[in-house]
Order: structure tokens, then C-alpha cells, then sequence
């Protein structure tokens, strides 16, 4: 699809930029909107706070932010203004109500923080009311292509490693197996290098085909070099099934060891920001403001090899991005 990108002069047509955070929450989201508004103030603008994401957008629940209604927000996990998984902003009608409500409040240009789904709904405020709007990468998936990281993401691999490195401690007292699923939807990502964090002894993804036979060889390969216990993390996508799946088929070819399945959840999504989350989301933050007043619209910002980095929206979401071929395959020989 071909990508929209206005040019005019900031004063003629962008007063007030319209924030709002949808699909899953993701740490550093608070930052992102700090920047926003903060930029955004800075620059003259007009800057409001959108709730409920798209929900809110139909419902007119909005509300202009001042510089304090963003103080003291940066350290902490989740959103403030909130966030939703949007049914009704698939139909049209309920589309045509929000751009309805939005210009009635003077919100003439839009920065939507998330993932994929928010994309899409960007997209479509693009292409049917030609609003000026930019994407910025909010969700510990990263599963978004043209930007190295999302936010959130190296918080939740935090998160993951943490509570793995806890597991690990009964996995060795009581000489178990963990096979622990991790997030990430149908991307890997979180599982590939949270894998390698911890030293999993096998990490299995949906981006390559998990071999059942490789997995049981890799087990018996540790068992006979007196691995007591042992680490699989699973992506949730994986296409061997979940964690529990898992399990079932490993018992049915190798039973040396007693099994445990963790299945981590919503814990690697809440939280304070890492330092790196805070750093990306406040740089992007800062860019949408100024990439909307330089006329850019259409794009998810992102940052890549430390550069700022414009991608159209429906690139960014089109599973377009890899993982990284050598990491998966040191994950494979550090685990032996
Ligand atoms: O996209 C972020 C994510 O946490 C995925 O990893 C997971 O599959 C999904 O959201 C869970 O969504 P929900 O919060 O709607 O249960």
C-alpha cells in the first residue's frame, strides 16, 4: 500500500497532537507520553490525553495534559491514560464517530503508541481522514520491523530473566526439568534472547521448526554430561504447542527427568522501566512530536543502529522483521 505523507507548515494545520497508548501495556509507555507532552508543550502545541486507546477516541474521553499531569510517571510500568484492545474501532462507522469527536475537540493530528493492532487503526485514520499521525513502537513483543527495539521489550526480558533465574534455583535443588513459556504472541523474540540470558538449555520459537527428536537429543546429550536439571523456555507461538504440550510430548521419549511447567504470564509485562526503556521511549517520544510538525505522517518511528528511523506503518507490521540467524545459532551451541 502506498504511504501518505503530507507537507505543510506546522502553524497551518497542527494546534493540538491527540496521545493515546492501545493494545497490550508495555513499560515504558508512561515515558513515551511524558515526552510526547512535554515536546509537545515545548513546541507551542496543545497536547491531549486519549484513554482507553481507540475506545476512547470513539467515546470523546479526553482530556488536555499539562506538564504536571505528566511529572512523577517515568519510573512507573503500565499507562496512565490507560489502554484497550478496540472492537469497535474495526467498523467504519465507529471510525467516522471518532474523527468526528477529535476535530470537534481540535485534536488535529494523532500519536498512537503500540503495536500491531494500532498500527492498523492508525492506518485507517490516515487513509480515510488524511490525519497527520505517527506510530510509535509500544509492546515487549518486538515484534515490530524498523526499529532494533520496542518499548517495553528490554524490560520484559529483565522480567523474564529474573523470574527464570528464580526457577533455576529449584530446578537445581530438586533436579527438575522447567520448561517455562514466555510471551511474545507469534514472535520469538522474548524467548530467543531471554533464552540465551538465562542459559536455557534449549529455546524453541515460532520462527524456526521445533524438531521433537533435536529437543529429546539435547536432553539426553545434557543428561549424559550430568545435567541434574534443566531449562526450556518456550514462545507461546511456538509451533510445537505451549509449555504444557510441551511437556506431554517430552515425557512420552524421555522421562529421566520430572517435569515442571511455568508459564511466566502477565508479570513480564508490569513493572518499572528499564533504564534503556526509559532512554528509547523519551527519544521517541520527542521524535514524533517533531516528525508531526516537519508534516511526517504514515510512519511508526522507531530507532535503528542508534539513528531515529521513519518506517511506513503497514511495513512495520508485517512480520518483516527476523531474528538475528547467529544468535540462534549460539543459543543452540552455548547450550550444550
Ligand atoms: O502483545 C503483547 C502481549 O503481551 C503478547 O505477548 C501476548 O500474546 C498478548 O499481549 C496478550 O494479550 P492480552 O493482554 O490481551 O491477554
Amino acid at each position: 500500500m502506498e504511504v501518505v505523507t503530507f507537507s505543510y507548515p506546522m502553524k497551518e494545520r497542527i494546534n493540538n497532537i491527540g496521545v493515546l497508548t492501545s493494545g497490550g501495556d508495555s513499560p515504558g509507555m508512561n515515558a513515551c507520553i511524558r515526552a510526547v507532552v512535554r515536546l509537545g508543550l515545548d513546541n507551542g502545541l496543545t497536547v491531549t490525553g486519549i484513554y482507553r486507546g481507540f475506545d476512547g477516541l470513539i467515546d470523546g474521553d479526553y482530556s488536555v495534559m499539562g506538564t504536571h499531569d505528566v511529572s512523577n510517571i517515568i519510573q512507573r510500568g503500565g499507562t496512565i491514560l490507560k489502554s484497550a484492545r478496540s472492537k469497535r474501532f474495526f467498523k467504519k462507522e465507529y471510525r467516522e464517530i471518532a474523527y468526528k469527536n477529535m476535530n470537534e475537540r481540535g485534536i488535529d493530528a494523532l500519536i498512537t503508541i503500540g503495536g500491531d493492532g494500532t498500527f492498523m487503526g492508525a492506518q485507517c485514520m490516515l487513509e480515510e481522514f488524511q490525519v497527520p499521525i505517527l506510530g510509535l513502537p509500544g509492546t515487549i513483543d518486538n515484534d515490530l520491523y524498523g526499529t532494533d527495539n520496542t518499548i517495553g521489550y528490554d524490560t520484559a526480558l529483565n522480567n523474564v530473566v529474573d523470574a527464570v533465574d528464580k526457577i533455576r534455583d529449584t530446578a537445581d535443588s530438586h533436579e527438575r526439568l522447567f520448561i517455562i513459556e514466555v510471551m511474545g504472541k507469534d514472535a520469538g523474540f522474548i524467548a530467543a534472547r531471554s533464552g540465551i540470558a538465562v542459559g536455557a538449555e534449549a529455546i524453541l520459537i515460532p520462527e524456526t521448526t521445533t524438531y521433537l527428536d533435536d529437543l529429546i537429543n539435547t536432553l539426553k546429550t545434557g543428561w549424559r554430561n550430568n545435567k541434574t536439571s534443566s531449562i526450556i523456555i518456550v514462545a507461546e507461538g511456538d509451533d510445537l504447542g505451549g509449555a504444557f504440550e510441551v511437556e506431554k510430548k517430552i515425557q512420552e521419549h524421555f522421562n529421566k527427568y520430572e517435569t515442571r511447567v511455568s508459564i511466566l504470564g502477565y508479570v513480564q509485562r508490569g513493572g518499572s522501566p528499564s533504564a534503556y526503556d526509559r532512554l528509547l521511549a523519551s527519544r521517541l517520544g520527542a521524535e514524533a512530536v517533531q516528525g508531526l510538525i516537519d508534516g511526517k505522517t504514515g510512519y511508526m518511528v522507531g530507532i535503528k543502529d542508534n539513528e531515529t528511523n521513519y518506517t511506513p506503518l503497514l511495513k512495520a507490521v508485517k512480520h518483516n522483521k527476523a531474528i538475528r540467524s547467529d544468535l540462534i545459532e549460539l543459543a543452540s551451541r552455548l547450550s550444550k
